[in-house]
């Protein structure tokens, strides 16, 4: 009866929290008919971070990952995250894309959803839900937790009706950071079996070292099912292990009943797999980091926080940064840290300690947070941030996707236009990715080179000598590739820039040129936009700092800058 229940990672968090979401699909599939046959409540192989990493680094289609796997797993349900009304992309999609995807994943082997939303907002993770349901899949409704002065077990429970009233078929508590303590695992859990009666689901992350405590309060708390991942692939910022929770529960009233025998041999595969890809763990991420519990910056985000800084030549902030962060979490409405919010309020507190001054520079993914357009924060935000933002503008109140015009039937034609669809759910990979998409389906991408070694980026005052650097972001590392052009680059001027060029304006940070806003001739005035800069995977302005005519414009879409370039002369 009491009999605790196991859903493994291993093929999705756990190589997303270690190896920066890098596992083939030809490392899955020799492991799967065993992974089937070891009596798991579940197998999480989908979603996430996978998808933008098998079109992105891989040159694999994550629907073709998913129904070989499904091929050889017929007995164990597959399951997969889904950020609700994000899908697995980074924006808010339009309902009708959001119900196509959903009804193909499904359709394709998906038999639990695991669907959450970064706010707890639950009117971005409704028509996924029913979506799911009418597939008939089991659907567990996601409590993004996390710790602030208005989160509690009362606020918890209230969602968790609200996720109940949609008729999830179970309840998961999605601590991803690590953060949950063992007694607040225990009345939580206690509160939701009492008060939902639906089953629930801990799942946890090694990051602070709690969780195999947290999961034992868990147990005895009644918790039906736990997140476990292969030893190889766990603790650190990944799940607990597996086999650990099994042989630790043996015996007990909550006996998981797999055998030990059969996972070890599981893990010595997995073993093997992990060697193949040691270049690329990131040891952060293996370390337990207990600075998470005082800063509640998660392990992955704070790899992503280092990278940010070294690519932006300002590693000696980085204790300002631990401190600006939680300031900035406050003034946003404490949002839990979880993709999006997460880089939403580390990017912001980078900027805001780079910048020297708090909010002088604004992320457009900010501003939209501000705005309302991820739902609505846990409590009001900052009102002076705020008034910042929209001026005489309100924040929306309706439901975000409200906003969004359906736009399957456009993108599914731009996407046959283009030649890029052969199946059905090329059109879906298309909607999400448009950019990476493009050249996945045209066969441009090339599979990632598996000998890496993390973590590099570009010394200080780079001159660009190697055209090859990293750039991690929520975990997720991104090779970064600069193509010579044949001009003079910025870059290989650019201490002439720098110094001699009167009227330049500069970029206040490294990133890519996403967009010119002006071109030569033009008059602009001082403060406006005059190029928007991709940083740190959020879009920011560039401001004239004088009004006059360009003269000259030196980069172009798509060009790497460094802090201090000057991108333009206005005189
Ligand atoms: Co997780």
């Amino acid at each position: 009866m009491t009999q605790v229940k196991i859903t493994d990672t291993t093929l999705r968090d756990a190589h997303q929290s270690l190896i920066a979401t890098r596992m083939r699909t030809r490392d899955m599939l020799p492991i799967a008919e065993k992974l089937d046959g070891a009596g798991f409540f579940s197998l999480e192989v989908w979603g996430g971070a996978t998808f933008d990493s098998c079109i992105r680094f891989l040159n694999e289609d994550p629907w073709e990952r998913l129904k070989s796997l499904k091929e050889t797993v017929t007995n164990t349900p597959l399951q997969m995250l889904l950020r609700g009304q994000n899908l697995v992309g980074y924006r808010h999609y339009a309902d009708d894309v959001v119900i196509k995807f959903v009804e193909k994943a499904a359709e394709n082997g998906i038999g639990v959803f695991r669907i959450f939303d970064a706010v707890n907002d639950i009117r971005n993770m409704e028509v996924s839900i029913k979506t799911a349901k009418k597939c008939g899949a089991h659907v567990q409704g996601t409590i993004s937790y996390t710790t602030s002065p208005v989160h509690n077990t009362e606020s918890f429970v209230e969602f968790a009706h609200e996720l109940a009233s949609l008729e999830c078929d179970s309840i998961c508590i999605k601590d991803m950071a690590g953060l949950i303590a063992p007694m607040d695992a225990y009345t939580l859990i206690k509160s939701l079996k009492k008060e939902i009666g639906l089953p629930v689901d801990l799942h946890s992350h090694s990051t602070s070292g709690m969780a195999l405590m947290s999961y034992m309060a868990a147990c005895n708390a009644g918790v039906d099912i736990l997140d476990t991942a292969f030893s190889p692939f766990a603790g650190g910022t990944s799940q607990p292990p597996t086999e650990t929770v099994v042989a630790g529960l043996k015996g007990t009233k909550w006996d998981t009943g797999l055998d030990l025998v059969h996972l070890i041999e599981i893990k010595k595969y997995f073993e093997e797999i992990k060697e193949k890809y040691r270049g690329i763990l990131d040891p952060i991420s293996e370390k337990t980091d207990t600075s998470v519990l005082v800063y509640q910056v998660p392990g992955g985000m704070l790899s992503n926080l280092v990278s940010q800084l070294k690519e932006q030549n300002a590693m000696d902030k980085f204790d300002d940064v631990l401190i600006e962060m939680p300031r900035v979490r406050e003034d946003l409405g404490y949002p839990p840290l979880v993709t999006p919010t997460s880089q939403i309020v580390g990017t912001q507190a980078v900027m805001n300690v780079l910048m020297g001054e708090r909010y002088k520079v604004i992320p457009k993914e900010v501003r939209e947070y501000v705005r309302g357009m991820y739902g609505r924060s846990p409590t009001p935000i900052n009102k002076a941030i705020m008034d910042k933002v929209l001026g005489d503008e309100q924040p929306i109140t309706c439901r975000p996707a409200d906003l969004i015009e359906p736009e399957l039937a456009a993108l599914e034609e731009e996407a046959r236009e283009l030649g890029l669809v052969e199946k059905e759910e090329d059109v879906l990979t298309y909607a999400l990715y448009p950019q990476v998409a493009k050249k996945f389906l045209k066969g441009e991408t090339e599979e990632e080179e598996l000998i890496l070694s993390v973590q590099e980026s570009v010394p200080a005052g780079s001159q660009l000598l190697c055209n090859q650097f990293k750039v991690v972001v929520d975990g997720e590392v991104f090779k970064v590739e600069v193509e010579p052009t044949g001009e003079m680059s910025i870059h290989e001027n650019k201490s002439a820039l720098l110094t001699s060029v009167e009227g330049g304006i500069k970029s206040n940070m490294q990133g890519m040129v996403l967009g010119l806003k002006v071109k030569s001739g033009d008059a602009v005035e001082e403060g406006d936009v005059v190029a928007v800069i991709e940083a740190m995977k959020m879009e920011n302005d560039i401001h004239a700092s004088h009004s006059g005519i360009v003269r000259e414009i030196f980069v172009k879409e798509n060009d790497f800058v460094a802090a201090g370039d000057v991108i333009m002369v206005v005189s």
